[in-house]
Formats: structure tokens, C-alpha cells, sequence
């Protein structure tokens, strides 16, 4: 059977740290708060001109290099991504460009935090389709450019960096096993940047009013991911006869450790079957899941074989999963 299998992955997060100690000179805010509702110690942050090219120029770096393949075998590069460097033209041909990737074609796919798992599900639907072999899929964000650092209900949580995987078409057991995306647009309020685009563009009022900031209802969102994480989760396993007994490693979007431990208890997976980074780097968005995997990847927690759960929540509200067989 025609597959896409993992044959790369790479990751880059600026050096700048921010602290929790560091919010509370400047919102209303405590360490101890941070860490018992999140999970999260400290976020890397973008500066001196970095910002998501170069963040998925480094990752893609990296995973070509683990890959063994030179970027001009590449077919196609997708970045998900919500904080591009620039409405138009898309960070992946900024990529493309950098890395001398003359053959890809290369667009950007928007789908919130989901913006991995659902460039990874085209990458995959492109290969098993026999269109494309070598596919770069990136998740990338500068989230730290659209945060409101005066509002401590989103500040906290949000940090940079840039996730990369080469995917290779191959046959065999191996590789991507299926992809699962959800979305529902009805909850679009609860998550969103309202200012900047077609409908409200910039002006002196909308900037006055951070409307080109990032705005959440936490707690409803919460809830939400709670409930079709674990949905998602298990019509996967169903689609592939398996259980959670057969998981060996969630690597599950880093929001909220809270998240991640609900839908880990759902699946009876033991802690030390669940990836866990958000301590380190906050809430990366679409680049939380490919960081998070090339972390597992590099700290041999995932062998050949190994069936690998990947779960994803985010604006829109958009979510997913995907199975893997490493
Ligand atoms: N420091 C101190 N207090 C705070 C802070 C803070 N940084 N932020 C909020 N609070 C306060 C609130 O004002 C509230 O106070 P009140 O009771 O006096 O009104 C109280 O803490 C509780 O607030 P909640 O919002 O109910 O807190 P909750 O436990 O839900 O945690 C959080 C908030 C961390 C945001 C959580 O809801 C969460 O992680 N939600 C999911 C986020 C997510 O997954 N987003 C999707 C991906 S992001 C993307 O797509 C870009």
C-alpha cells in the first residue's frame, strides 16, 4: 500500500526566553498561576527581525538533514501557519526561496493550532493520490506579534518556533495510517484576531481598540477541545481497529497540560505514553505538534513501528488526529 512515511523532522524556537516571573511586572499575574492552569514555565519569543520564514527555514533545515535528501527533491512544501510574515506572499515560497527548493510548489495552510495536522492530512492525501513523492510539511508561528501583552487571559500562554517533517511516499505498513479533521465554524467568535483583514482592516480606531490582537474565551474553548479531542482520538483508533491500548506515544497540541492530561486519562495511556514540552514553549500553535515530535524523535521516545497518536484543537474551531505507524 501506497504510504506517506516520516523519513525527516526538525525544529527551531527563537533564543529570547520569556519567564512567568517575567509577566508579572507587567500584568496581573502570578508564576504560580501560570504553571497550575497551564502547565507552562516559559515560551521562547521572537526578536531581531526573526520571524516565521526563518523559524521554518531552520526547522526544514534540520529535517532535510535527517531525511538525507537535498531540497530541490522536494515536490511541494505546505506551511500551517495564522502568523505568516506577511498577508501575501505565503511563507512557504519565502521557504522555498531560502532553501533553493526549485521544483516545490508552495502554499499556506490556515487552520489555527490545527494547522499542522491538517497541512499533514493534504501533504498525505498528495502522496497517496501518487501526485507527489517528497512533500516538506511545516508548522510554523510568531504568535508573540499578535499577542496583546496587556491582556493576561492570552499573554501567558502563547510562545514562537517553527516544526518540519519530509514526508516520502513509500510502500508498506509504514507511514501516516489516517488523517481526521473537524471544524466548526459556529465557534469562531470564541477564538480569533478580529482586526487586520477584509472585513475590519487596519485603521487608527481598530488599532486603538487591539483589535489585530489575539482574542479568547479560555474557558469555553477549553471545554470544546475536552470533548472532540477525545471524539477525534477514538474515531481514529475505530477507523483502524485499534484501541488506546495500542497507542505508544501521544504527541498531542501543547495548549494547556490540563487538556492533555483529560485526554490521556480518557485513553487510560500512562504517563510516560503521553509527550509532554509545553513547560518549555507555551502554546506554539501549528508549530507545537511538529516541535513536539521532533523533540520525541530526537530523544529516541519513538521506535520503529510504534503507533504514534497526534491530536490537534484550534481557531476556527477547527480540530484533528492522525495515526502513525513509525
Ligand atoms: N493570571 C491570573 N489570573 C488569570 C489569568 C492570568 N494569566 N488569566 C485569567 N485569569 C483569571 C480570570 O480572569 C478568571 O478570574 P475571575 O474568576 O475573577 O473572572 C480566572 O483566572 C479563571 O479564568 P478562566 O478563563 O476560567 O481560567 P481557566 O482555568 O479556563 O484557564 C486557560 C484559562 C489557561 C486559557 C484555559 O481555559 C485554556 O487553556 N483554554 C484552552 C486554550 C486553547 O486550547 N486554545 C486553542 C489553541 S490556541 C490557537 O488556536 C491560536
Amino acid at each position: 500500500m501506497l504510504r506517506s512515511r516520516i523519513i525527516g523532522t526538525g525544529s527551531s524556537v527563537p533564543a529570547k526566553v520569556l519567564c512567568n516571573k517575567d509577566f508579572e511586572s507587567f500584568v496581573d499575574t502570578t508564576d504560580e498561576w501560570i504553571i497550575t492552569r497551564t502547565g507552562i514555565r516559559e515560551r521562547h519569543i521572537a526578536e531581531n527581525g526573526d520571524c516565521t520564514s526563518t523559524f521554518s527555514y531552520r526547522a526544514a533545515l534540520s529535517a532535510l538533514e535527517m531525511a538525507g535528501i537535498a531540497a530541490d527533491a522536494l515536490d511541494l512544501i505546505i506551511v500551517g501557519t495564522i502568523s505568516p510574515d506577511m498577508p501575501m506572499p505565503s511563507v512557504a515560497c519565502f521557504v522555498q526561496h531560502m532553501l533553493k527548493a526549485n521544483r516545490a510548489a508552495a502554499f499556506d495552510l490556515s487552520a489555527g493550532c490545527t494547522g499542522f495536522l491538517y497541512a499533514m492530512s493534504v501533504a498525505d492525501a498528495f502522496i497517496r493520490s501518487g501526485m507527489y513523492k517528497k512533500i516538506l510539511v511545516i508548522g510554523a508561528e510568531t504568535l508573540s506579534k499578535f499577542t496583546d501583552y496587556q491582556d493576561r487571559t492570552t499573554c501567558v500562554l502563547f510562545g514562537d518556533g517553527a516544526g518540519a517533517v519530509v514526508l516520502a511516499a513509500e510502500q508498506g505498513d509504514r507511514g501516516i495510517l489516517s488523517t481526521s479533521l473537524y471544524a466548526d465554524g459556529a465557534y469562531a467568535d470564541l477564538l480569533l484576531i478580529p482586526g487586520g483583514g477584509s472585513l475590519s482592516p487596519v485603521s487608527q480606531e481598530s488599532m486603538e481598540n487591539r483589535q489585530h490582537y489575539i482574542k479568547m474565551d479560555g474557558n469555553k474553548v477549553f471545554k470544546v477541545a475536552v470533548k472532540s479531542l477525545e471524539e477525534a482520538a477514538l474515531a481514529a483508533l475505530a477507523q483502524n481497529n485499534l484501541t488506546g491500548k495500542d497507542i505508544d506515544l501521544l504527541v498531542s497540541h501543547q495548549a494547556n497540560v490540563r487538556i492533555i492530561d483529560a485526554i490521556a486519562k480518557r485513553l487510560k495511556l500512562p504517563p510516560e505514553k503521553v509527550f509532554m514540552n509545553i513547560e518549555r514553549y507555551g502554546n506554539t500553535s501549528a508549530a507545537s505538534i511538529p516541535i513536539a515530535l521532533d523533540e520525541a524523535n530526537r530523544q529516541h521516545r519513538i521506535k520503529k513501528n510504534d503507533l504514534i497518536l497526534l491530536d490537534a484543537f484550534g481557531a476556527g474551531l477547527t480540530w484533528g488526529s492522525a495515526l502513525i505507524r513509525w
